[in-house]
């Protein structure tokens, strides 16, 4: 499965690598180097040995996660969710290495860290008692620098204080009047806060250029394609019932998606106030499919459906893959939606799998997550 000889950093740069040429680009700007940074000492570490630490990033605990966002008009992005992790793992020391490492390169990269600064304490103050404190995103666009965007996990001090905590940094952010409209749309109304529709990420682009991102994420749990459209309406100008459409094609024989919750991301940028002038909704596909070959199939229609390139799909789905699709189930993680400017992107996450690949279900088990449970 795995190569047994590969480092964490080979295995990982050499998927993405491969993921620079499958979009066509001839040059990395520097991916290679900014994922040896992220890797840190977990570099060496043999991709058959145990994960050193849960990272939740991705299911079998790689510390990293690929995606490719389609565009129309524009070139592929190509991007990398990670977690650095601290020699000797742990909350804290996961949290420190993390601050390092932005401090780093914020001083090469000249990163904005304004807004950063302006929240950081909210969330950084002591080690989280959730997962992780601080995880980051590596964007490369064709022939521009690499971008850096880093996640707070808004559950850091319990899940109880999960929204006072978005809340208050939406305020600091002179986004106040934005909670209110999150409040609205993205928590059901006849569920208690916190139970059915959770906070888990608040994200910052680290540019100051009038584009740069404020986002907020909602997952919800037991939620249908209606669910998902009434959170989308949060956002005017975004075609609620499109994000349905999405939900039922990606989820296939799902009316809840009862499996790993649907996700609604909320974009705001300035000159935004109580409404985000973006939003996107992510299915967690592998936990709607038997297999890597049905998730290919759903994502390809997806594709097709918004006049994206589907070859490009699958040069991308081969240039991460290290097995046949018909072998495992998780590889396409999440497909995402993304509305607000102009036609509707498609962003596909890859797993590295580095550690373990998630073997087919059976249909009878998987017809456990398209219902309710409880
Ligand atoms: N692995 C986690 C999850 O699936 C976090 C995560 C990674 C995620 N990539 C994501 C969440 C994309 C939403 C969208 O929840």
């Amino acid at each position: 499965m795995n190569n047994e000889n590969s480092s964490l950093y080979e295995y990982a740069n050499g998927q993405l690598q491969a993921l620079t040429a499958a979009v066509g680009r001839a040059d990395d700007h520097g991916a290679g180097a900014l994922l040896a940074d992220l890797l840190g000492t977990d570099s060496d570490r043999r991709t058959t040995c145990a994960p050193p630490w849960p990272s939740d990033v991705s299911d079998d605990h790689t510390p990293v996660e690929f995606s490719v966002a389609l565009d129309h008009g524009r070139q592929p992005t190509i991007r990398v969710l990670a977690e650095a992790l601290a020699a000797q793992p742990g909350l804290g020391a996961n949290m420190d290495a993390a601050r390092r490492l932005l401090a780093t390169w914020a001083r090469r990269y000249r990163l904005s860290l304004d807004r950063y600064h302006q929240v950081a304490d909210l969330f950084l103050s002591a080690p989280p008692v959730s997962q992780f404190a601080l995880w980051f995103s590596l964007v490369f666009k064709a022939a521009q620098q690499p971008a850096i965007k880093v996640y707070f996990d808004p559950n850091c001090r319990g899940r109880e204080h999960a929204a006072d905590r978005v809340a208050e940094s939406l305020n600091r952010l002179n986004l106040g009047h934005a909670y209110p409209t999150l409040r609205r749309y993205a928590m059901r109304p006849d569920a208690a806060e916190g139970d059915l529709d959770r906070y888990t990420f608040f994200a910052l682009d680290l540019h100051d250029g009038p584009r740069s991102r404020v986002k907020v994420y909602v997952s919800h749990h037991d939620a249908t394609a209606a669910d998902a459209a009434r959170a989308a309406a949060a956002a005017p100008g975004v075609d609620a019932d499109e994000v349905a459409e999405f939900c039922r094609l990606a989820g296939g024989d799902a009316t809840v998606f009862g499996g790993r919750p649907l996700v609604s991301s909320y974009t705001f940028v300035e000159g935004d106030s109580d409404r985000p002038s973006g939003y996107s909704l992510y299915v967690p596909i592998r936990s709607y499919v038997t297999d890597d070959v049905e998730a290919r199939d759903r994502v390809l229609a997806l594709a097709d459906r918004y006049g994206h390139d589907t070859g490009l799909i699958d040069r991308a789905i081969d240039a991460v893959a290290r097995r046949d699709l018909a072998d495992g189930v998780g590889l396409l993680a999440h497909v995402s939606l993304r509305l607000g400017d102009g036609r509707p992107g498609l962003t596909v996450y890859l797993s590295s799998e580095a550690y373990r690949v998630e073997p087919p279900r059976r249909r009878d088990e998987l017809a456990r997550h398209l219902v309710l449970q409880h």
